[in-house]
């Protein structure tokens, strides 16, 4: 029986494997210097946690979310992003009345069953923030700011940051109602557009098919109310103040229900169609919707093997794992404990002048040619080889992979 990983997801190896863990160690390190807290919460979570805080009428909710029943008849959902579980864990806990300024962090896997292409799968891993308890615009701007420091910690400079502001309860709705009128008064609108323009009709200023028809479309700015207006220059204000470039995107709305006031993407032109590395925006209302307290919060997260593919662009990789490798090799087959015996120390204690060093062998059954083969193949710079003629004199053969010379050395100058 042939077994393959399921579609959409996919298996991280080696190197690919060790940039996630860098990427979420960088991460991990500048939300500590913003003062923030990780939390890790389960994968699954009650489907309707999700239902009610992304929106019934989103992609997510309408048709990507992997849900199941457990044993007793409990409708759950694999997790397809971080933000409700949190809501959920920071209420459940009491946050909102013990520790309502918090700030905390997250990473793992989501799930969405989406159509897989380059950059997008069905699991995927994010690594996420959310600063609950501020309605200041420095808010919005410090979560901005630490998207742009994770990924240029990771090589990616060059980025779009584009921002909008999606308003409040007040403001919204007028505009809600003015896009509707509008978007009837269009002929040929496509599928997707028209049930969107019963459901959720903001969703249909990001229409890939239909936003050419879309000539003079009445923008969100021009209906913020006055508190909305302020807190927008503001953020802009203060992410200009650091020197961040962006660009104000008034088709930006995300397809997440849960936004008031700011939202924002940064993309790369490294990648193809799907080139947002990270996205987010504040929610206000959403800890109140779930029976907490009244608490602002703003938030993002990125998508990590996008960021990957993005810092592999930029040429991080090259500077990961820079161990020299070193195998071990036996010319006779009984001196394999000695050779496992030296390997384990070399591990331990790395070579004399040199502590960054992966080890390789001994293996046995193999002919000394079969080792030397195998070293070359994994790139070992050098081969330390045990054979008895040497080893009776306290020595091994130190043979160089690049210029195959080889010397006799004391095995207590390694
Ligand atoms: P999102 O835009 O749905 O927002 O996802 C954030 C990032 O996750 C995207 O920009 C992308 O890099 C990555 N991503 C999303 N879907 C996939 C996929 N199928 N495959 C690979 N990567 C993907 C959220 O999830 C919000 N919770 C962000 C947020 C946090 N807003 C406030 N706080």
């Amino acid at each position: 029986m042939n077994y393959k990983a399921p579609r959409g997801t996919h298996d991280i190896f080696g190197i690919n494997a060790l940039g996630l863990n860098v990427l979420e160690q960088k991460a991990r390190q500048i939300f500590i210097k913003h003062g923030f807290e990780e939390v890790r919460t389960p994968i699954f979570e009650d489907a309707s946690l999700f239902t009610r805080s992304i929106g019934e009428a989103t992609d997510i909710v309408e048709k990507e979310m992997y849900i199941f029943e457990d044993r007793k008849g409990r409708k759950l959902a694999l997790r397809p992003e971080g933000t409700a579980s949190l809501v959920r864990a920071y209420i459940e806990h009491r946050l909102d009345i013990s520790f309502p300024s918090g700030k905390f962090f997250y990473s793992g896997e989501m799930f969405r069953y989406e159509r897989p292409q380059a950059g997008r799968y069905r699991q995927f891993y994010q690594i996420g923030a959310e600063f609950y308890g501020s309605l200041s615009p420095s808010a919005d701007a410090e979560i901005i700011m630490l998207v742009c420091d994770v990924l240029s910690s990771m090589g990616i400079e060059k980025v779009n940051v584009h921002v909008n502001s999606l308003g409040c309860q007040k403001c919204r709705p007028l505009f809600r109602e003015t896009l509707v009128k509008y978007f009837t008064s269009i002929d040929d609108l496509c599928q997707d557009c028209l049930r969107r323009l019963q459901t959720n009709p903001l969703r249909l200023l990001d229409c890939k098919i239909d936003s050419d028809k879309f000539i003079n479309v009445p923008k969100m700015n021009d209906f913020l109310c006055d508190d909305c207006k302020e807190h927008f220059n503001l953020v802009q204000n203060l992410i200009r103040s650091v020197n961040c470039t962006y660009i104000v995107d008034p088709k930006l709305v995300r397809g997440l229900d849960y936004y008031t006031r700011t939202v924002f993407e940064i993309r790369s032109n490294a990648l193809g169609a799907q080139d947002a590395l990270a996205a987010g925006g504040r929610y206000d209302n959403l800890v109140k919707e779930l029976g907490g307290q009244d608490t602002p919060v703003v938030g993002f997260a990125l998508g990590s093997e996008r960021v990957l593919m993005a810092a592999q662009h930029s040429g991080f990789f090259s500077t990961l794992n820079k161990n020299e490798k070193v195998f071990i090799a036996i010319a006779d087959q009984d001196l394999i404990s000695e050779a496992f015996a030296f390997s384990i120390k070399l591990i331990r204690n790395g070579l004399k002048g040199n502590n960054d060093i992966s080890v390789f062998g001994p293996v046995d059954n193999k002919s000394l040619t079969a080792q030397l083969r195998f070293a070359d193949k994994i790139g070992a710079s050098k081969t330390i080889i045990f054979a008895k003629a040497e080893l009776g004199e306290g020595k091994v053969l130190v043979k160089n992979m690049i210029d195959k010379t080889q010397n006799a050395v004391f095995i207590g100058q390694l």
